[in-house]
């Protein structure tokens, strides 16, 4: 009996330091009629990825219905997909482009929940994370992709030393693929270290007729992962007030702090939403052209291509030790 008590002495004590360790709390709760309200709305053309849109102000944004919550109470930004932009050569076409006002730091999850991401030909939509001095204080994509792809992709943008795991290593510790390992910017055109989704559920058409799911990002000094979970294997624990990461299967992408030290390469980061159209990613015609036919830029002055470009969240949270 006595050497029962031990043992459950022993089990409550291991019990309370890892949930001290999961300890994490809401620091940010992005939802329902006040989503917009703690985010910058970028205004003006796209001159960091010369893509063919033109940002509109919070005020422009509303009164177009292009950012808007919608009557299930999710958060809309969208292309706008009524105007012709026919008989102007410097036609930017109006989307949204988001930056939050507060920043995410070290030992943060961030969550976010969509039904709906945009796709389409020279759509590029993204949902990513920034420090104030780009590379220095690195870059996280958590969704971005283009054209009528179908497998979300995660990447890390940073300055040189910062690498992901190489295959081999990949293998065992996420479910995604590794397509390149060094996340410098200066390497390969700053395409960075991408780890692909192996899910085609996780982007586009595919996403949206599977009723999207979360993607889930934690940073902490074990090193940066994401889960992606589609709406019927979303951990029961994580749309609470106590999401617990380490109950969580593998992660989808992880780049550990042995082979890039995030305290080095990373500062706090802010979020953000945009879409853009072609530009020197969706537009580059080698991107292009797999999926898509013609000239990317053609595409941008006809309305009806962008129907589905369109981010329906239904909530961004943000949980910090
Ligand atoms: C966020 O910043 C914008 C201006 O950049 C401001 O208009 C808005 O009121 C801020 N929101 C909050 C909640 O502070
Ligand atoms: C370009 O990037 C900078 C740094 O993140 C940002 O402050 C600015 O709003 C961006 N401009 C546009 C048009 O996206
Ligand atoms: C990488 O970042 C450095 C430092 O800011 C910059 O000079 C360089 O142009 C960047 N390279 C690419 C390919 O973006
Ligand atoms: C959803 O995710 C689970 C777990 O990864 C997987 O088994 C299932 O096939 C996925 N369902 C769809 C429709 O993608
Ligand atoms: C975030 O806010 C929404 C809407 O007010 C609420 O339903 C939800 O419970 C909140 N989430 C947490 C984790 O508190
Ligand atoms: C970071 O989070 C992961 C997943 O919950 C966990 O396994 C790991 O122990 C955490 N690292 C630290 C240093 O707390
Ligand atoms: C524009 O796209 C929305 C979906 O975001 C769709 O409901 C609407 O019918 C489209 N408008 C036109 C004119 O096709």
């Amino acid at each position: 009996m006595k050497f029962q008590d031990a043992l459950l002495g022993l089990a409550a004590v291991s019990f309370a330091a890892s949930s001290a360790n999961a300890a994490l709390t809401l620091a940010q709760n992005y939802s329902g009629s006040t989503f917009f309200d703690a985010w910058t709305f970028v205004n003006g053309i796209d001159t960091n990825t010369t893509g063919n849109v033109l940002y509109q102000t919070r005020e422009q944004a509303a009164s177009e219905q292009l950012a808007f919550i919608n009557s299930a109470g999710n958060a809309i930004m969208k292309v706008d997909n009524t105007t012709s932009g026919v008989n102007d050569p410097t036609f930017g076409r109006p989307s949204i482009k988001i930056m939050s006002n507060a920043t995410v730091p070290a030992g943060s999850l961030v969550l976010m929940d969509a039904v709906h991401m945009p796709f389409g030909c020279s759509v590029w939509p993204a949902f990513w994370m920034q420090g104030p001095n780009w590379p220095n204080d690195g870059e996280i994509d958590i969704v971005e992709n283009v054209n009528l792809a179908a497998n979300n992709r995660y990447t890390l943008h940073t300055l040189d030393g910062c690498t992901h795991p190489a295959a081999d290593v990949s293998s065992t510790i996420e479910t995604g693929i590794v397509e390149s390992t060094d996340c410098f910017n200066a390497t390969n055109g700053d395409e960075g270290c991408i780890v692909q989704d192996p899910s085609t559920n996780s982007y586009g058409a595919g996403f949206a007729q599977n009723g999207g799911g979360v993607f889930a990002m934690l940073w902490n000094d074990t090193g940066i992962m994401i889960w992606f979970f589609n709406r019927s294997s979303i951990p029961s624990d994580l749309p609470t007030a106590n999401p617990n990461p380490s109950s969580w299967p593998t992660p989808t992408a992880f780049w550990p702090s042995s082979s890039c030290d995030t305290a080095q390469f990373f500062s706090p980061q802010t979020l953000i939403f945009d879409t853009t159209i072609c530009g020197n990613f969706a537009g580059a015609a080698d991107i292009f052209n797999p999926s898509c036919t013609g000239t990317c830029t053609d595409l941008v002055a006809d309305p009806g291509n962008y129907n589905d470009a369109y981010f329906e969240v239904s909530y961004v949270r943000v949980f910090t030790k």
